[in-house]
């Protein structure tokens, strides 16, 4: 045991100044974009318990080659001990960016942390609104072992944005006895700022945003209720509160033009961004109003060139043309409520040109393969999100040397590589504020 530690250690130690180097310690392993059926995956595993539970880990999910193939390195318990140690390293990933006295502060006065999103904030609300068998096994298997609702083979931005201000992973709204002592997850797969979209709520099965603004004003009440007004009002001005929201709102769109066959004009296009901002704006409004001062947002992706959208290659323009003035408005939107309301602060994490560059170039950083998603079903394009998963769904080998897990999300590697970005970026990224500076209790006078 203490030799296997210490041969692990050191074995670490060096791993660890390497891994940091790149970002992700995933990136250290050979290329391999080749995916294999799924099924055959399955079949690896012996079905006993907690032994072939870590070999699992080791082949598939830790996707470290140097673990798993054979002699020395390659035995079990080994390799555990080796996986927990890396875990353990991993595990508050960054945090040695965080200085102990700003730890010490969120330590002694809690920062709350609320999230409003779509798929790519889910942390498991679609759960408990979709009807249909969704999200299984694989997502969730590099870090959870298990699908817990989340869009990624192992942890999501919330997930980190949470360990880098020092929480415990943020539990989804919706989740029944959870404990939102330190905020709440209101995010749903496929949620839409327009009302619109949502005729009812078993048509569409998400959580606009209307409704996660209800169930986030419920929560506020209890806390007035609880601890009463100043208090409460103390708590939800320093809290955190970060969205990803308007994607959907233009996939929606787009898909009634299809449907008529034609794509929106530029003057519909911009028709449609002009409804979503005015209407995110009025509920920021309503945020602010129920004593909320520190907003950050994840903008809005490229959409149109995402494997589902762009399958042969050539991405959907439209999808890219709402996006960018998407962006460019909701920055001005932002800007305008800072003037205009005391104290509001915020933070936009330029998500669009960050996640374009790593499919464009994934060997910058770290990745071998940028567009190929690495859960997807051939048979049906490169779908793989678990709702069109067929029996011919293939899972990569090694997630970590994929920027996509499915045919619009990014793996748990690349989400490390974005959190990064959101909590830390200079002001060519992430402005005015990064969500660091947020965090931090003196901004707010
Ligand atoms: C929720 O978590 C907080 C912090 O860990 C703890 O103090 C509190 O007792 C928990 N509440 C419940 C109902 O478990
Ligand atoms: C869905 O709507 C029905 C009635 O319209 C309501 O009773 C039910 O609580 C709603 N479910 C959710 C998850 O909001
Ligand atoms: C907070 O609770 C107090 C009573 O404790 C009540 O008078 C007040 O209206 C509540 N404020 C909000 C915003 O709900
Ligand atoms: C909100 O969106 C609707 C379209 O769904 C639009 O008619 C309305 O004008 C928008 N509101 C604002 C304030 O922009
Ligand atoms: C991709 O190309 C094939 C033939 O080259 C075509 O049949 C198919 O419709 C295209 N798919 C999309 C999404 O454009």
């Amino acid at each position: 045991m203490a030799t296997t530690i210490f041969h692990c250690s050191v074995l670490l130690f060096s791993l660890f100044f390497l891994g940091t180097a790149t970002g992700c310690f995933g990136d250290l392993l050979q290329a391999d974009d080749q995916h294999r059926p799924l099924r055959s995956i399955r079949n690896s595993f012996s079905e006993d318990g907690f032994e072939s539970y870590s070999n699992q880990r080791n082949n598939i999910g830790g996707g470290r080659k140097f673990l798993s193939n054979g002699g020395w390195l390659g035995n079990s318990i080994f390799s555990y001990y080796c996986r927990f140690l890396l875990d353990m390293i991993r595990m508050p990933f960054n945090k040695k960016e965080v200085e102990a006295d700003e730890l010490k502060l969120l330590d002694h006065q809690k920062t709350l942390l609320f999230i409003f999103g779509d798929s790519l904030f889910d942390a498991g609300n679609n759960k408990y609104v979709r009807t249909t068998t969704y999200l299984q096994y694989p997502y969730g298997f590099t870090y959870f072992t298990h699908a817990t609702g989340r869009i990624c083979d192992g942890r999501i931005v919330p997930d980190m944005i949470a360990e880098l201000a020092n929480l415990p992973f943020i539990p989804p709204s919706m989740q029944p006895g959870a404990n939102f002592s330190y905020g709440a997850n209101f995010a749903c797969v496929g949620a839409t700022v327009l009302d619109s979209y949502a005729t009812g709520n078993s048509s569409k099965e998400t959580v606009t945003l209307r409704e996660q603004m209800s169930q986030f004003i419920e929560l506020a009440k209890k806390l007035n209720a609880t601890l009463g007004p100043s208090r409460a009002k103390a708590i939800l001005s320093k809290s955190v509160y970060v969205f990803s929201m308007g994607g959907d709102d233009y996939l929606q769109y787009y898909d009634e033009f299809t449907d008529e066959g034609r794509s929106p004009t530029l003057s519909e296009q911009q028709q449609q961004v002009n409804a979503v901002i005015g209407n995110l704006t009025e509920a920021l409004m309503e945020l602010y109003e129920e004593g909320a001062r520190k907003i950050a947002f994840q903008n809005v992706g490229p959409m149109g060139c995402l494997p589902f959208l762009a399958s042969n290659g050539s991405c959907v323009q439209a999808l890219l043309t709402m996006p960018i003035l998407h962006n460019k408005q909701l920055y001005e939107a932002l800007t305008s409520l800072a003037e205009r309301l005391e104290g509001f602060k915020f933070s936009v994490f330029d998500y669009f040109p960050s996640l374009l560059d790593r499919m464009q170039h994934p060997s910058d950083y770290g990745f071998e393969v940028g567009s190929t998603p690495c859960y997807y079903s051939s048979s049906n394009g490169y779908r793989g999100m678990g709702l069109d998963a067929t029996g011919d769904t293939t899972l990569c080998k090694y997630p970590s040397a994929f920027l996509l897990f499915d045919d619009g999300h990014t793996t748990q590697c690349a989400n490390e590589q974005l959190t990064s970005l959101f909590w830390n970026g200079d002001a060519s990224v992430t402005r005015p504020y990064n969500l660091k500076q947020l965090f931090r209790r003196e901004l707010i006078k």
